[in-house]
């Protein structure tokens, strides 16, 4: 297993290119199912979870060829269960079940646990398809759900904490080929389901409204191939924007789109963190003393819970308090007791986090506990005195494309070792 070791303190400057969307990639490429005939998929990152997603596409059946970040998939004929451990792996791929009950009218996949960052229910996906005419049964650790014919609906998807994506992306791709006018209220409205709505009319789907509240689906008899190119890491480009901050440096992020990113980049600017996005891309540069904000995690358009982790490291060199509140995920604090080894002072009170900024950091040995916590403590790594040296990297590679490669362009000093 890899790790990586950090020396920090080197202010980062230069150009970065952003890989494509992992949170957009995965549900477009299992939307491929959808239809009998040839996809072509462009700008997808090379990271685990895409892997994962296209042995869980060949299992079911589907011809998959990678081709540097172009992915073909032609899914001519698929069964309509997904292979058990590989679903368990990776809870990304309970996107596959919306396609294979469009297309076979029956879908069989392993209920995906929990997992660190919170309790993670489907119940949301399973109303809209049950919404949809489905019956669906949880027996064994699968959930099955399966209709002699769908039928389009209106339904609520709103949940405790507001919108789900996935969920929103699962009953999108069903209702695609229901009978009739599938109405969802509470849809989300992240980037990543409007790119998944514009590849799905590209494949002769009829939605309308994807990116607001409120989406119409209008099905049809049957899609067809497509192409389609898929947008920028918006998460990416953040960790990217915070470690030119964390290190006083300069960076340009080439490929980001600063529509996708107005709450992330407003607070990096009440942050006291210069952020031009007058030109093609977005240049963030580090301009002197720091501020401290308060954030709290909101669906989109709000700040994005994926990049919370991220500020609180920024948020941790800051000198004075901030107040960061996780409305999304309920335990999504796990990096806290990681920065803390590093000199962080932080407490948590319920869903938020105090953070006494200012105190300078020192290089230790931390532990990844998820993506994102693993990007957040390599930022502060970035920042800290000496050699910081983080272990289970294989977190950090399910979400970001070469890590270690890009932060040496941009001129740290970051390498991949063996864990010892
Ligand atoms: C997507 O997960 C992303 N993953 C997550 O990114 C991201 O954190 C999350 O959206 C929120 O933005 C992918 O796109 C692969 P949700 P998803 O359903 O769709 C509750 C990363 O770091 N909920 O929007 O699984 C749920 O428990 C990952 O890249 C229900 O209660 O998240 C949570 O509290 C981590 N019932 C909230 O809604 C449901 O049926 C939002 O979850 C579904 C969700």
């Amino acid at each position: 297993m890899d790790s990586l070791l950090i020396k920090g303190g080197v202010p980062l400057h230069g150009e970065v290119e952003i890989s494509g969307a992992k949170n957009a990639v995965l549900p477009i490429m299992a939307a491929t199912l959808l239809t009998s005939e040839p996809c072509t998929i462009r700008r997808v990152p090379n990271l685990s979870d895409v892997r994962f997603m296209a042995q869980i596409l060949t299992w079911l059946g589907a011809q998959v060829k990678v081709e540097g970040d172009t992915v073909r998939v032609h899914a001519k004929k698929i069964k309509g269960a997904g292979e058990y451990d590989l679903i368990r792996k990776m809870r990304g791929s309970i996107c596959i079940m919306g396609p294979l009950l469009g297309r076979l009218k029956k879908a069989t996949v392993s209920l995906p646990g929990g997992c660190v960052i919170g309790a993670r229910p489907i119940n949301l996906h399973l109303k809209g398809f049950e919404s949809l005419g489905a019956k669906v049964t949880i027996e064994g650790g699968y959930v099955h759900a399966s209709a002699r014919r769908l039928i389009g609906s209106s339904m609520f998807l709103g949940g405790r904490s507001g919108s789900t994506v996935l969920g929103t992306a699962n009953v999108l791709m069903a209702a695609t080929l229901a009978e009739g006018v599938t109405l969802i209220e509470s849809a989300a409205c992240e980037p990543e389901v409007v790119d998944l709505a514009s590849f799905l009319n590209a494949m002769g789907a009829r939605i309308s409204g994807a990116g607001s509240p409120t989406i119409t689906i209008t099905g049809v008899k049957e899609l067809h191939g497509a192409e389609h190119e898929v947008i920028p890491d918006r998460i990416e480009a953040a960790t990217y924007a915070i470690a030119a901050a964390v290190t006083n440096g300069q960076v340009t992020l080439r490929g980001a789109r600063a529509d996708h990113m107005h709450a992330i980049l407003d607070k990096l600017n009440d942050s006291g963190v210069k952020v031009d996005r007058t030109g093609p891309d977005i240049i963030i540069r580090r301009n002197g003393r720091l501020k401290p904000v308060d954030i709290t995690t909101l669906p989109y358009s709000g700040f994005p819970t994926d990049a919370q982790a991220q500020m609180m490291a920024l948020m941790a060199l800051t000198p004075g308090i901030s107040i960061i509140t996780e409305r999304i995920f309920e335990s999504r604090f796990m990096h806290v007791s990681e920065l803390a080894r590093l000199g962080a002072d932080i407490e948590i009170e319920g869903p938020s986090a105090i953070v006494k900024g200012g105190k300078p950091l020192s290089g230790a040995p931390v532990m990844a506990s998820d993506l994102r916590a693993s990007a957040a403590l390599v930022l502060a790594g970035l920042a800290a005195r000496g050699t910081t040296q983080v272990n289970r990297v294989y977190h950090i590679d399910r979400g970001y494309e070469k890590i270690d490669v890009k932060l040496r362009q941009l001129g740290a000093r970051i390498e991949r070792i063996e864990e010892s």
